[in-house]
């Protein structure tokens, strides 16, 4: 009898503990595809007041949070930083371009650092003249939610190619932190077409080809006009951005690679930013499916950057390539001049 029982409370734990377990496996399964298909979702309702048009990324905080006591380590007690310390601060750097240069996988690499807080969605401010005329504090409710402690970076590509940018960032902020990432100019030009290209295939319109757009057919120059060449000159542009800004304040960004060897990028820039080594080689890992390197935050929280970057360029005339090598030689050594970084392009 008392043999009989036994085996029945043995059943009944066993059942009750795999029904733990599984709900504990389906739990963790569960916030790790979310946070890879939501890294930062945005709860409304939740905030009060004026809070409400802003991100507020909770979670993602919680988990900066939990990180900013491991950044304060050694600097002051451990304290909880309660959430009423909150606020929408304007970014103290910001990556001004380029666009197609990784901007995108730098920022989301740069927010793996606990004292970082990016904003997510490309804002869009000081290139386009009607958010513009919104004013300085629209600009300011569009920032994430982060802790005085806390830098706040954005990115809109548009600012670094746009005429009026540097003047009014340098009306917001004189002694902004400025982050170009540039890759070698030809691979660059390539890659903002194949984007043009994949949004005229969506609307199942047809494209010229590369070698249309970047060659005229009548010198057989390179054409100059042509905006994905004229992106890619990019001494002219950081030109116009130097009437502003002490090349101190600027930091490039190596985007090839960013892609091949992220890590070292990061800790420049993080040395740039006056920041504390803090982005490690546990957050970076690289994803032979998607070709790319990934981003660790935790145990459960990994993602990759969507399948928009890193697309399949298509083939260009070598002979193409080589002209527009050759074009942009004089301004890259003009532009690793400037800018004391030399990145070897061809
Ligand atoms: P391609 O699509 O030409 O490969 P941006 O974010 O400025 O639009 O830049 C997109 C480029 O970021 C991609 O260009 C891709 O090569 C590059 N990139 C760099 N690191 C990446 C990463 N970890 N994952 C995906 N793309 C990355």
């Amino acid at each position: 009898m008392l043999l009989k029982q036994q085996a029945w409370l043995r059943q009944k734990l066993l059942v009750l503990g795999s029904l733990a377990v599984g709900s504990l496996l389906y739990l963790v399964a569960r916030v790790g595809s979310l946070d890879r298909l939501q890294p930062i979702c945005p709860i409304e309702g939740r905030v009060s007041g004026a809070h409400n048009q802003a991100e507020f990324p909770l979670r993602a905080l919680q988990f900066k949070r939990g990180l900013l006591h491991e950044f304060r380590k050694g600097n002051s007690s451990k304290e909880q930083v309660p959430l009423h310390d909150l606020v929408q601060q304007l970014p103290k750097a910001i990556i001004i371009g380029v666009r197609k240069g990784g901007t995108r996988a730098l920022l989301e690499m740069l927010n793996l650092h606990p004292a970082v807080v990016k904003a997510s969605q490309e804002i869009h401010f000081f290139d386009n003249d009607e958010n513009y005329a919104k004013g300085i504090d629209w600009y300011r409710k569009k920032m994430p939610f982060s802790y005085p402690q806390q830098i706040t970076i954005e990115k809109s590509p548009a600012y670094f190619i746009t005429e009026e940018v540097p003047e009014r960032i340098y009306k917001m902020n004189s002694s902004i932190k400025l982050l170009i990432i540039v890759r070698e100019p030809t691979t660059r030009a390539i890659s903002d077409y194949t984007q043009v290209l994949e949004g005229k295939e969506r609307k199942n319109k047809t494209y010229y080809k590369f070698e249309k757009l970047a060659i005229d057919p009548n010198t057989c120059e390179v054409n100059t006009k042509y905006k994905a060449v004229r992106t890619s000159i990019y001494t002219k542009h950081l030109e116009r951005w130097l009437k502003y800004f002490p090349i101190e304040q600027f930091h490039v960004v190596d985007g090839d690679r960013l892609i091949t060897e992220p890590l070292p990028e990061l800790q420049l820039v993080e040395k740039f930013l006056n920041l504390p080594p803090r982005i490690s080689q546990y957050n970076l890992y690289f994803n032979a499916t998607r070709g790319f390197y990934c981003l660790r935050f935790n145990i459960i929280f990994n993602k990759c950057l969507a399948g928009s970057k890193g697309r399949i360029h298509p083939e260009v005339d070598p002979s193409v390539i080589t002209k527009l090598r050759k074009f942009f030689h004089p301004f890259n050594q003009k532009f690793y001049q400037i800018t004391g970084r030399t990145l070897n392009w061809p």
